[in-house]
């Protein structure tokens, strides 16, 4: 972004601000799949233009080429060059999408970023949106996301990214929903949603087991039984397919022995041919070539050969389709109908998504759409209720007569830096508040704020002004030390074998706890961290997955007691590494853990085995209580629907939101089932005082399970409902599936 253009942006905001036009046009420019008739002509528009196109523009169309310096637009013009990516400039953009237009076949390009959290506003990262349990938050989110894209003239994202992870070494863990599956699936479906109404078509990654990488190193294998893929990993992928996802990004590691990008059982026989997936697949960033490394590709043709027969239509910044395509087909290597069909795909996503009949954006009002009121106002709720109060011994929240001196310490306290690892560079945005400030504003006059950063980068790895961190710090109330991971520790290429706090953090954060003066952590991580030896040490804990651009503003709400906290944990937070995995739908094992002093149970010799926090858990400043649960279907049929419904009260002095949360587990079955599953989950709003019965339907189907050769299957028997306000449950009842069914097919008893 030129600095002058960056410089009439931040000038004039104030001025554009409430004139949304671009960001409203692109809200009427949904991207979804067409039905009928629509559909039939542009297969029919597709077969013309296969017959018109020589082989170079069909390559053209299946290749992918980002951003550098001196780009030739001549390239797209000869359509050599179909799709792009990491553009972030409106200027740059139009020029691009001119250059197709100027090309003898006029088809437009994709041009594709990686709008994870935010493009000039930024939410909460994914990780932290599912703490919201908010998918309406979460959809609104991605919609702002998919509008401010749109604004600039992109029109294609690569998330939103759904892969399963119970491993936080996996620096890649902030992009996802977290461990659970059921969360996973309504996250994606509402990200989905949020992308492609905003106007960018959404592309749901990484197919698939990405997230299963062993040891939690990034791009590593993964092992993954069939049964655990049906069950655990596919079924995210599966809902943001549901949901119109247009475009699906295989995955760079290799599953089973098979690298995602040439895995011909996942990308055409599963996901193409089982469930009917009509758009197109783009492979990851050089994942193609990469196919040499995994060892089952000599050399760059053979590459392209086996990722292309396997279903990958776009090769993104590999080369070696645009390379060695063309000469494939001439030599008879490749046959032209496969060719077709990826080029039939590619095309389909782009008249589906009416990428031609959009008109194109106007690069001198394009800015104007970012960070507009209404998007930050849904960042500051979507940040508000991504917090997380972990641990609190009754400071929180900040009371003005007690605290008037409050030190805030930390350089994420500070928005000066506010990119992190995912973000994309260069789009402007304009300064906003601090912790600091946001305190001083919500505590008035007579509280004494002091800053320090306590570290100089962000990533924590060298002290600032030490001294003056720890006197600020001494001479407070209270102090507030924000904390945590950034830049380099988290995100791809961010695994981790130590989940502390980066650089000299931990060491600064132990000099505020010597002190004596109450500690109030407000942590901003990519994946929970090892916390135990923080346990009664810290006066409070409050836990954010970097809250995006309204964060720190939504943070001084929640320790002022403006905002009364509602998020929950996404993932267990381990005690110690580990432990890793633990999570909450664990198999029961033949030897529980009982009296503990018994060694011959399945226990750690040294370390409990429950996590430090369970899945689904925060704290609130009010307090509520759940009873009466009332399972309405007793007895149920394998097609039917289990109610259930709870009664919630909030017994304490202040209003606030609960997430009521339903957990089914059938104890004994043919194959051992988990201890519990997340069935349903609802977020209610009571006021101090005030009941409310919540109720949920659950289908039976949702209860089964995938055998080896991934068919469904529900089985007959009892089964029990557990409900709570955390994984960890309060209230137990019963019903029963009165038949078995495979693949809806009903069994034999
Ligand atoms: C590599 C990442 O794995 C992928 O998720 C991303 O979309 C591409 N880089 C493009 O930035």
């Amino acid at each position: 972004m030129p600095r002058l253009l960056l410089r009439l942006f931040l000038g004039s905001l104030a001025l554009l601000a409430p004139c949304l036009a671009v960001g409203d046009a692109a809200a009427q420019m949904p991207m979804a799949w067409k039905t009928g008739p629509e559909a039939a002509a542009i297969e029919r528009r597709i077969d013309r233009l296969l017959r018109q196109m020589t082989v170079d523009e069909k390559v053209g169309q299946l290749h992918l080429y980002g951003r550098r310096e001196g780009f030739d637009n001549g390239e797209i013009r000869s359509g050599r060059i179909g799709n792009v990516m990491n553009f972030v400039d409106p200027a740059e953009m139009a020029a691009v999408q001119k250059a197709a237009r100027e090309s003898r076949l006029k088809i437009p390009l994709l041009i594709g970023l990686d709008a994870v959290h935010g493009v000039s506003t930024y939410f909460p990262l994914p990780l932290g949106q599912a703490a919201t349990f908010n998918p309406a938050l979460v959809e609104e989110a991605a919609l702002w996301t998919g509008r401010e894209a749109r604004a600039l003239g992109i029109n294609w994202t690569f998330a939103p990214m759904v892969d399963m992870s119970r491993d936080p070494r996996w620096g890649r863990l902030l992009e996802g929903a977290g461990e659970d599956v059921h969360l996973s699936g309504i996250m994606a479906a509402a990200r989905t949603r949020g992308y492609q109404a905003g106007g960018v078509a959404a592309t749901v990654k990484h197919f698939v087991g990405y997230g299963g990488g062993e040891a939690g190193r990034d791009y590593n294998t993964a092992w993954i039984p069939a049964e655990q893929l049906h069950d655990l990993h596919l079924p995210p992928f599966r809902s943001a397919l549901d949901a119109g996802s247009l475009s699906v990004m295989a995955a760079f590691n290799s599953v089973n022995g098979m690298p995602a990008t040439a895995h011909k059982g996942m990308l055409t026989d599963l996901l193409r041919r089982q469930w009917g997936f009509r758009g197109l697949v783009v492979s990851d960033f050089g994942s193609i070539p990469e196919l040499m490394a995994h060892g089952i590709a000599r050399d760059e043709a053979e590459a392209a050969r086996k990722a292309l027969a396997a279903g990958v239509d776009i090769d993104m910044m590999g080369f070696v389709y645009s390379r060695h395509l063309a000469t494939e087909v001439r030599a008879g290597r490749v046959p032209i109908a496969q060719i077709d069909e990826a080029v039939r795909r590619v095309l389909r996503v782009k008249f589906h998504a009416g990428m031609d009949t959009i008109n194109d954006i106007d690069p001198k009002t394009a800015e104007s759409a970012l960070q507009s009121p209404p998007a930050l106002d849904a960042a500051r709720r979507a940040a508000r209720e991504s917090i997380i109060l972990l641990e609190n011994d009754g400071i929180l929240p900040l009371d003005p007569a007690r605290h008037r001196r409050v030190a805030v310490i930390g350089a994420l306290a500070r928005p000066d830096q506010e990119r992190v690892w995912t973000d994309p560079a260069g789009v402007p945005r304009k300064p906003l508040e601090s912790l600091d400030a946001a305190l001083a504003r919500l505590l008035g006059g007579g509280a004494t704020i002091s800053y320090q950063p306590g570290v100089t980068t962000y990533c924590g790895t060298e002290f600032a002004d030490r001294a003056a961190a720890i006197e600020a710090a001494s001479a407070a109330d209270v102090i507030i030390a924000k904390l945590g991971e950034d830049c380099e520790f988290m995100g791809e290429g961010a695994s981790r074998t130590r989940l502390t706090l980066p650089g000299v953090q931990d060491a600064l954060l132990e000099e505020l706890i010597g002190t004596g003066k109450p500690v109030v952590l407000v942590l901003a991580t990519g994946r929970p961290l090892v916390l135990s030896h923080l346990k009664g040490r810290v006066a409070a804990l409050v836990q954010t997955f970097h809250a995006g651009s309204e964060g720190r503003t939504a943070i001084a709400e929640v320790l002022t007691g403006a905002v009364n906290p509602s998020g929950k944990t996404p993932i267990s937070f381990p005690r110690a590494v580990g432990q890793i995995p633990v999570y909450h739908d664990h198999l029961p094992t033949g030897r529980p853990e009982t009296k503990r002093r018994f060694r011959y149970e399945s226990i750690f010799m040294d370390e409990a085995n429950q996590p430090l926090y369970p899945f689904g858990y925060g704290l609130s400043y009010t307090r509520f209580s759940i009873s009466d649960l009332r399972i309405e279907t007793p007895r149920i049929d394998p097609n039917g629907l289990l109610k259930a419904s709870v009664l919630v009260s909030n017994t304490g002095s202040r209003d606030g939101q609960e997430v009521v949360q339903l957990y089914v587990r059938q104890p004994v079955a043919s194959i051992s089932r988990p201890v519990r599953q997340l069935k349903a989950f609802d977020k209610v709003m009571l006021k101090a005082g005030a009941s409310q019965r919540v109720s949920f339907t659950v289908p039976a189907q949702a209860l089964g399970y995938h055998d080896t050769a991934g068919r469904l299957m529900v089985e007959a028997g009892g089964f029990e409902v557990h409900a709570g306000t955390s994984s960890m449950t309060e209230l137990k009842g019963e019903f029963s599936v009165s038949g078995s069914t495979r693949d809806g097919v009903r069994m034999r008893p």
